[in-house]
């Protein structure tokens, strides 16, 4: 295995257990080509850890282990049972994040569990060369039937220079999963499905509903397939109108309403957000609690100036479309805006909107989505629970 020298100044950062290097921080990485495992020495000779290195990525390379370990199938059997134990512990169902990426100290590595069937997503060129290593460790560890889908549709890829796909290795199965979140029955085609096929992030969050839910008129906008809409309903909403500008999301929710057999009234609206925030502002059935839970608006620090505004504008027409003494969950799953900006970005958004409000709690994401304590950008879902006066 060949060596990657950090150039002189930047060792601290990775010594305290940061596990990205970037590519302006190493001596040597012509010598590298895309996936390679690197020892990785400071420049005075000090082992940092071992690493895999893509020179053609500007996150140059990441830190697998701080130990001068074999990266074999018993090290990634180690890494996704360190980490199954922990889910085990929380959630009594298995359906969760079983591996978290850099939050689970394995860099690239995204697997989502709905019992046998698992979603993966692979976001590094060596994660992506190493699929087999990773597909045995799954069944070595589980069983030789689990299904397995490669999500590889993440943008992030292309940073790394890999391709976009979506494969089922079993071609018989259709993608239909069926699985559970707070005692509530879910469905989604994972295949057709966006990310992994549902976002866990969430869960906790939605438990919230219980004190706000019973008898409202509840708002669940960018819903995908229902999640914060269905833990309403379970918790005795009267009315639960769900929002996507995506068909098939919608179509699930709708299923998802059926196979609960949630009995309160219901509503499927495909339309942007804002437009139907604008919408509902002017409207007389203003919701008593509102959720807003948007994709991501900073893709790249760059476009953070852009984004804060549309952050803005989005909570604006939220705090003007809210019932007086309402409530609104409101979200920013982007990486580059922390709590404090999130914080910010509220307070400006009821200036401009001329309403007041109380925040009531903070929401971060679940717990089978670790953050890595030395890596703020594994702390990426942020939010507020307010009542708007
Ligand atoms: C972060 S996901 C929502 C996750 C969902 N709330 C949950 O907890 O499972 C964002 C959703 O917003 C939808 N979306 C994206 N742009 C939108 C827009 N302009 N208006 C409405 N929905 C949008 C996407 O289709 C996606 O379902």
């Amino acid at each position: 295995m060949k060596s990657l020298f950090l150039k002189k100044g930047f060792e601290r950062r990775v010594q305290t257990g940061y596990l990205w290097i970037f590519s302006n921080e190493v001596e040597n990485l012509k010598d590298f080509v895309p996936g390679e495992l690197a020892k990785i020495f400071t420049h005075t000779k000090d082992f940092v850890g071992i690493g895999y290195v893509n020179p053609h990525s500007l996150i140059c390379a990441r830190i697998l282990s701080k130990k001068d370990t074999k990266i074999d199938i018993d090290f990634v059997k180690n890494r996704i049972t360190t980490a199954l134990s922990l889910r085990k512990k929380l959630y009594n169902k298995p359906y969760y994040r079983l591996l978290f990426s850099e939050g689970d100290f394995f860099p690239g590595v995204i697997i989502d569990r709905y019992d046998n069937i698992f979603s993966i997503q692979l976001n590094t060129f060596w994660a992506d060369k190493n699929k087999d290593l990773i597909i045995t460790a799954l069944k070595e560890i589980f069983s030789n039937n689990i299904n397995i889908v490669l999500k590889n549709d993440n943008n992030a890829r292309l940073l790394e220079t890999l391709p976009l796909s979506v494969e089922s290795l079993n071609s018989e199965f259709n993608g239909d999963i069926f699985f559970e979140e707070n005692e509530i029955k879910m469905y989604v085609n994972i295949l057709k499905g966006q990310k992994t096929g549902y976002y866990f992030d969430q869960r906790e969050n939605k438990k919230l509903m219980q004190f706000v839910a019973k008898d409202s008129y509840v708002i669940d906008v960018f819903s995908y397939i229902g999640g914060w809409g269905l833990n309403a309903l379970k918790n005795g909403a009267k009315k639960v109108t769900f929002v996507d500008i995506s068909a098939f999301p919608l179509e699930c929710a709708e299923e998802n309403v059926k196979l609960n057999k949630f009995k309160a009234e219901t509503e499927f609206i495909k339309m942007d957000a804002i437009d139907f925030l604008k919408n509902l502002a002017q409207s007389n059935e203003k919701p008593d609690v509102l959720v807003i839970d948007p994709p991501a608006f900073v893709k790249s620090k760059k476009k953070l100036n852009e984004a804060l505004k549309g952050y803005i504008n989005l909570n604006k027409w939220a705090l003007k479309s809210v019932k007086k003494n309402g409530f609104i969950f409101t979200c920013s799953c982007s990486q580059h805006v922390d709590e404090e900006k999130f914080h910010w970005i509220l307070n400006n958004a009821a200036k401009t909107a001329g309403k007041k409000f109380k925040i009531l709690s903070k929401l971060s994401q679940g717990f089978d989505h670790p953050v890595n304590p030395k890596m703020k950008e594994t702390f990426y879902l942020k939010g507020f629970f307010i009542q708007v006066l």
